[in-house]
């Protein structure tokens, strides 16, 4: 599986690439980053200078590479592991968009455990209809975006079950809870690699699901993985549940 990796010299391309010396199989034939500085002869600094064959791209950079990023990799009908955060909504369009032409692999968070964890807080909520619910994520003091992709995609899960849940970032000067309300409360200090509890309360009882990651390691195996899964596919979006189904024999 040769590999076209974005964001190549930042702490995720780190990750990626000694994961992907690692893995059988796979090799990064160039990294394209505009902060590249290695002397490696594998990393360029932008798309034009991006001249080697490959399977798959996969992205952990900046959501402003987007369109770039996307008119790229539907160019030159490469599978894209989209695995950047924070993308604007007219960004989101491009990925859809490009979606049409090539297969995307979209997830905001490429653990197994975070997939989990989806699973079971969609579950809960469904389990306790009137509970509150809230969500804390906790990041790494560089982390750009607010809340996390993680935290939302965590949001949207509750929202399959409750349609007319109402994300609240940071409460200041809102008054009172209203029960639609999901609070989703974001905590930046450190070097913390990513933990998320959502917090299921009635009046008599709290359920507290939580997931951290040890190590930004546990992202960049999902991702080579999504990228494995990807080849071959035919152009639309997937995701870790497409994954896990894949990789548990279960039929779509
Ligand atoms: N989905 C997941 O599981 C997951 C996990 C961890 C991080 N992330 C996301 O991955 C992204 C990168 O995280 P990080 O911690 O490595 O950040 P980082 O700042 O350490 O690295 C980002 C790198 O991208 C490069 N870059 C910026 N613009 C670029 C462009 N146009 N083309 C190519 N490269 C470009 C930067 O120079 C930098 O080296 C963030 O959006 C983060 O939220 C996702």
């Amino acid at each position: 599986m040769r590999i076209i990796l974005t964001g190549y010299a930042g702490h995720m391309g780190r990750e990626v690439r000694e994961c992907a010396e690692r893995t059988a199989g796979a090799e990064i034939v160039q990294g394209i980053d505009p902060f590249c500085e290695t002397e490696d002869g594998i990393c360029v600094r932008s798309f034009s200078a991006c001249s080697r064959e490959a399977d798959v791209i996969i992205d952990f950079s900046h959501h402003s590479a987007t369109r770039e990023l996307t008119a790229f990799a539907a160019g030159r009908s490469l599978p894209l592991v989209l695995a950047t955060t924070g993308q604007t909504e007219e960004e989101k369009a491009l990925i859809l968009e490009a979606a049409k032409k090539i297969p995307v692999f979209l997830a905001a968070n490429y653990s197994l455990g975070i997939a989990t964890l989806t699973d079971l807080v969609k579950r809960a909520a469904a389990l306790y209809p009137d509970a509150d619910i809230e969500i804390v994520e906790q990041h790494h003091n560089r982390k750009i975006d607010a809340p996390s992709g993680t935290a939302l995609a965590l949001f949207r899960a509750v929202q399959e079950v409750r349609p007319d849940a109402v994300a609240v970032t940071g409460r200041s000067g809102q008054g009172k809870r209203k029960p639609e309300d999901v609070g989703i409360h974001a905590i930046r200090m450190g070097n913390i690699v990513g933990v998320h509890e959502v917090l299921i309360s009635t009046q008599n009882e709290c359920i507290s699901l939580k997931h951290q990651a040890f190590s930004r390691g546990v992202f960049a195996e999902g991702s080579l993985k999504a990228a494995a899964f990807l080849i071959g596919k035919e152009p639309g979006l997937y995701d870790m549940k497409d994954l896990l189904r894949e990789g548990s024999g279960a039929e779509a």
